[in-house]
């Protein structure tokens, strides 16, 4: 099927089933990073539908989380931006759509892993101690109202060879040593963006329990970075407003995203 019949045939399927995510996809070889890309789109008044996915072959300048790059092989992996307007959230939920994602994320890549896969608070996509995937929201909030979210996703698919310096890191191939589809892989999670966010618009309650559930290292003992100490704490839980719940020598806290690092084993 070449590339336009493909995505003509995502289009005529999804038409009616309530798949918005991904039937308008933007393919680009190369841009600096897809965030930005949609987010100059927006800031143009480019009118653009919901749901609509802006991929890359290759990002030069990929962002992270707390300012990291995002560092992938050209053409071997996922990485993509949604546009979603969450208007129906208030600004201070949005740790309600980090759930969404996230659990669409581990719903789609959960037949092909198993259930090694897990959910590293806030958003990281993790299989045993490595990360497969990373999720990076940035909002635009007009006066109160939540305008639009850019759902900025990174996948390792393909590669299997990573620059030395980064380490506890994996791959769908590194995992199973074998080749995946990107457009099938990305149209799974599309499709499970979906349905988690209708889950978000109708049902919210049901996605923390189901959030917390698949949280990597819940109720396990492991080492943390609070400040300049290393604490043994076990995460027992996340708060509404996303702040994690840690248990400390019987004591429990919650911690912020900026307070807390995790020490992979
Ligand atoms: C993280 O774990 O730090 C988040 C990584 C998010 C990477 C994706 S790749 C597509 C989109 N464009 C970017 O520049 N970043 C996100």
């Amino acid at each position: 099927m070449d590339e336009f019949n493909y995505y003509s045939a995502i289009l005529q399927n999804n038409t009616f089933s309530g798949l918005f995510v991904g039937q308008n996809i933007v393919s680009l070889r190369q841009v600096d990073s897809t965030n930005t890309y949609l987010k100059n789109l927006l800031s143009k008044g480019e009118p653009l539908a919901e749901g609509t996915v802006i991929m890359a072959e290759e990002q030069f300048a990929g962002r992270g989380q707390v300012n990291n790059t995002w560092v992938s092989e050209p053409g071997m992996n996922l990485t993509f931006s949604i546009l979603l307007c969450p208007s129906f959230l208030l600004p201070e939920n949005q740790f309600q759509l980090n759930l969404a994602v996230s659990l669409a994320i581990n719903d789609a890549l959960t037949p092909i892993i198993g259930r090694d896969l897990k959910i590293k608070w806030p958003n990281d996509i993790y299989v045993k101690n490595q990360k497969l995937g990373g999720v990076l929201i940035e909002n635009i909030v007009q006066g109160t109202s939540w305008k639009y979210a850019i759902v900025g996703i990174g996948i390792n698919v393909n590669q299997v060879n990573f620059p030395a310096g980064i380490t506890n890191v994996t791959s769908l191939k590194k995992i199973l040593h074998q080749d995946y589809d990107l457009q099938n892989v990305l149209k799974e999670i599309c499709d499970k963006v979906s349905i988690r966010y209708q889950q978000l618009k109708s049902d919210r309650s049901s996605l923390m329990a189901e959030y917390v559930t698949n949280l990597y290292k819940l109720n396990t003992p492991s080492r943390f970075r609070i400040g300049n100490k290393e604490v043994e704490g076990v995460i027992t839980g996340v708060t509404e407003q996303g702040f994690l719940r840690l248990k400390i020598a019987d004591e429990e806290n919650t911690y912020g995203f900026k307070e807390l690092s995790y020490i992979i084993p």
